[in-house]
């Protein structure tokens, strides 16, 4: 780096459970090498917000904790959810009230297929694989609009999907601007076929909004088609745009089709200001959790994708670097790649290629 000494940036740092809380200790290992490589420094405030803390305090996090984080330049978040603790708590007790309180309307799910990795997908198929999930992340289907009338036989539960102009207008802008950055299609995904009000005013936006970036070819998919689209020829996407739920499922989808959910990252961008939160899409994974075979790296790319959000590209491409390193061979990647190592062995090794002079 050059110039003056770098400003100290703050982080928050939520582990959360099981895989969430190995996979921030690579990430913590990465930042320190980062700050020693390259002269950046990181003030770290360490939450135990959890399900854990969901059962000895009764809150996912203390009555302040949205002020708390809102002092930090971004957050980092491994991943919460347990055994015990109904899901729905643990995602509404968290995830959803920080994406919703920082404006955190967009969720950018990036996934390639990486070179060494082995797909479930035919090879010819898997070559060249490189796409962005732009999924829309402060309405849609995840609302806290409905509830359950009436117990027994009789009992009806309603659940109301918030889709607003704005919503759909701002985060298909932010898709067709990425697309401009890249190979310049945009793939919509839809159903209003049969969701009718508020998939058809989806489409309509989106076809605006399509108006004014001539350079960029849209495509409106159901998102049925589109997934069987991703499985047979998921290198005819560049940006995919979705809504709260379709986005969720189609990233998920994503990182299978190019290997693993263990590899795939998110940022949660709050693009009007607020802390930007970075995370690994994956769960707390409790079948895994414990035994030091957690995929470090969708969390490392978070944090790649963390450190160029805060301007730091450098140390960003040398981890992205040392990750595709790392991916490339079975005795440095986890077994859910078909590989050999654990979350401390891959971890060493991306590590090793950040030290002071190996990468520069
Ligand atoms: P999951 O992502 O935790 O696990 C799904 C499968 O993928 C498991 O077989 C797991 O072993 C494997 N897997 C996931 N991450 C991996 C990694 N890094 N390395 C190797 N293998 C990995 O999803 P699941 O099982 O549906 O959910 C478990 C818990 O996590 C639930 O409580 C759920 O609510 C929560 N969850 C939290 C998320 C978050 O914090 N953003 C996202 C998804 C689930
Ligand atoms: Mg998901």
């Amino acid at each position: 780096m050059s110039g003056g000494p770098a400003p100290v940036i703050r982080l928050a740092l939520i582990p959360g459970d099981g895989i969430g809380v190995e996979v921030m200790e690579s990430a913590k290992e990465v930042l320190r090498a980062v700050e020693k490589a390259y002269g950046a420094e990181f003030a770290t405030t360490e939450l135990d917000w959890s399900c854990e803390r969901y059962h000895r305090e009764g809150d996912m996090m203390p009555p302040d904790g949205l002020e708390v984080l809102s002092r930090h330049d971004a957050i980092l978040l491994g991943a919460v959810g347990w055994p015990g603790v109904p899901d729905h708590v643990s995602l509404w007790g968290l995830l959803i009230p920080i994406r919703r309180a920082f404006g955190q309307y967009v969720n950018l799910r990036p996934m390639r297929v990486f070179e060494g990795v082995p797909t479930p997908v035919r090879p010819e198929l898997a070559a060249g694989v490189d796409f962005l999930v732009v999924r829309e992340n402060s309405e849609g289907e995840y609302s806290e609009v409905g509830g359950r009338i009436g117990r027994g036989p009789s009992e009806l539960a309603l659940q109301e999907s918030i889709f607003s102009r704005t919503g759909v207008e701002r985060i298909t802008e932010y898709a067709m601007k990425q697309a401009e950055g890249r190979r310049g299609r945009v793939h919509s995904a839809t159903k209003s076929n049969g969701i009718i009000h508020t998939m058809t005013l989806w489409d309509e936006v989106v076809d605006e909004v399509a108006s004014r970036h001539p350079g960029v070819t849209v495509q409106r998919e159901h998102i049925d088609a589109m997934a069987a689209r991703m499985v047979m020829r998921p290198s005819d996407f560049d940006v995919v745009v979705a809504s709260n739920l379709f986005g969720d499922i189609l990233s998920d989808l994503a990182a299978a089709v190019c290997g693993s959910i263990g590899i795939a990252p998110s940022a949660n961008l709050a693009p009007d200001g607020g802390p930007s939160m970075f995370e690994p899409v994956h769960g707390s994974a409790p079948d895994i959790s414990g035994k030091g075979l957690a995929n470090p790296v969708g969390m490392l790319w978070s944090v790649a994708m963390m450190l160029d959000h805060l301007r730091l590209s450098e140390p960003a491409a040398a981890l992205m670097a040392a990750l595709e390193a790392s991916l490339r061979e079975p005795h440095t990647r986890t077994a859910d790649l078909g590989g050999t190592a654990s979350t401390r062995e891959v971890t060493d090794f991306v590590i090793a290629l950040l030290a002071p002079g190996t990468s520069r």
